[in-house]
């Protein structure tokens, strides 16, 4: 077999089998199949499209390029869940611990990634001391002790998608809906969870710009997951907004923080409960949305879910009276308010415009190099459909230097709209998909 022979088969609109795809993808991973060939291949993938099968094939030889992590030796039903990414998602960071404390096991991996703001990975390393560098026993014997872990993604977690996105990076091929589904589904199956929770945001800070993409690739991503065996849910949510308030990791783990206390903003815990009755569905806890819900209120009241967060911080090497004062959380040298000029309702806020001002603070990578400050970001005091009279603070901006908090000020004005007409908030949860079975919001 040549890859020449499959790139031209590719270019000319037709379908690639399993063995193709299989050859393909050992051969890259084994350095066998050069960049400028594969390459190549991507960009026809991307005007020409996968087939559903094609698409399941990549996925499979993807996850199967390393190591595939056994996680029997876990008790019990493993739910993982996965977010599309966007502006101030923190979810899992409450989620977490919220569904570890109604009795389902947490055994996740988690990224760094490039971005606005860190990857769930980053936020964690807030608390003084978290390691997510730990082995697959250690990960193993804390799910089974306290029934939560979160580790960062091994290097042998399919590698052949490690390299294939990082090449997609620079080759203008991420945005193609197979590939993303793919690339995504291959490590969550590799990952080794029973059961997958997807979380597919929509909107100006999302990938899927517009709902119908985002129903599009959630449907994708949830076949893919039920062919493979594995019980796949995807929420379809909005990400036209920032979620919650806080844009910057510390920042953020403080929110995360303050919702395990009931007293999150109304968005975040409202994500939170949704993604969390569906992992305790699929988890065998709670045979309803309904049941799941009563049962996360109840560990937030309770105490169990904060208690719950800081014993996995402990369990990890971190510091878990950060989780009870977080004043211990890194903190920024500058705290300045940034008052409106206009008065009126926002009417939009340009989420991505928001995630540029974390980046300029320094709270994101813009290189997988990039070393970020975990203190700095912003705390949005007024969200889309809020009344805003003029001289009132539309956000607070942590900065590490003069210089920073200037540039993150300049952008952060292109971000608001103004209108003097009351503003329909956009529903957050959009629907969810149960393998392909949809129910829209
Ligand atoms: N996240 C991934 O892991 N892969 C993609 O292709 C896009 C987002």
């Amino acid at each position: 077999m040549r890859m020449y022979d499959l790139i031209i088969k590719k270019r000319n609109g037709a379908a690639l089998c399993k063995e193709e795809i299989n050859f393909m993808i050992a051969e890259y991973t084994a350095g066998r199949i050069p960049d400028y060939q594969m390459s190549a291949m991507m960009m026809a993938i991307y005007f020409q499209g996968m087939t559903k099968e094609e698409t399941c094939d990549l996925t499979m030889a993807m996850a199967a390029s390393g190591e595939m992590l056994d996680l029997s030796g876990i008790e019990g039903v493993k739910v993982d869940k996965h977010s599309t990414g966007g502006v101030g998602d923190k979810t899992s960071i409450a989620l977490a611990p919220m569904v570890a404390a109604c009795g389902v096991k947490i055994a996740k991996m988690s990224g760094r990634g490039l971005g606005h703001t860190g990857g769930t990975i980053d936020k964690l390393e807030s608390f003084p001391g978290f390691s997510t560098g730990i082995s697959t026993k250690h990960f193993i014997e804390q799910v089974n002790r306290i029934g939560i872990s979160i580790m960062g993604q091994t290097a042998d977690l399919a590698p052949a998608d490690k390299k294939l996105y990082a090449l997609r990076d620079v080759t203008a091929t991420v945005d193609h809906m197979s590939l993303i589904a793919s690339s995504i589904m291959s490590k969550k199956l590799a990952s080794g969870a029973d059961a997958i929770v997807l979380d597919v945001k929509t909107g100006s800070g999302a990938f899927m710009k517009n709902k119908d993409d985002a129903f599009a690739l959630a449907k994708e991503m949830a076949v893919l997951g039920t062919r493979a065996g594995k019980k796949t849910t995807a929420v379809i949510s909005d990400m036209d907004q920032p979620l919650g308030n806080a844009v910057g990791n510390a920042l953020e783990v403080k929110e995360a923080i303050e919702t395990l206390q009931g007293k999150g903003p109304a968005d975040f815990m409202e994500l939170c409960m949704t993604l969390g009755a569906q992992m305790l569905v699929a988890g065998g806890r709670a045979e309803s949305a309904g049941q799941a819900q009563e049962m996360l209120g109840k560990v937030i009241e309770d105490g169990t879910a904060l208690s719950k967060l800081a014993r996995f911080i402990e369990a990890q090497g971190g510091d878990a009276a950060a989780v009870y004062d977080t004043s211990l959380l890194p903190q920024a040298p500058i705290v300045e308010e940034i008052f409106s000029e206009k008065e009126g309702y926002v009417e939009k806020i340009i989420c991505d415009e928001i995630g540029v001002c974390s980046l300029l603070l320094g709270g994101g990578r813009e290189t997988k190099e990039s070393q970020i400050d975990l203190s700095v970001g912003l705390i949005l005091h007024k969200k889309v459909g809020d009344y805003v009279k003029a001289g009132e603070s539309l956000a607070t901006i942590h900065a590490g230097s003069k210089e920073k908090l200037t540039a993150a000020k300049e952008r952060f004005v292109r971000a608001y709209t103004f209108g003097q007409n009351p503003v329909t908030r956009e529903k957050l949860i959009k629907g969810i998909l149960e393998g392909d079975k949809i129910s829209q919001s």
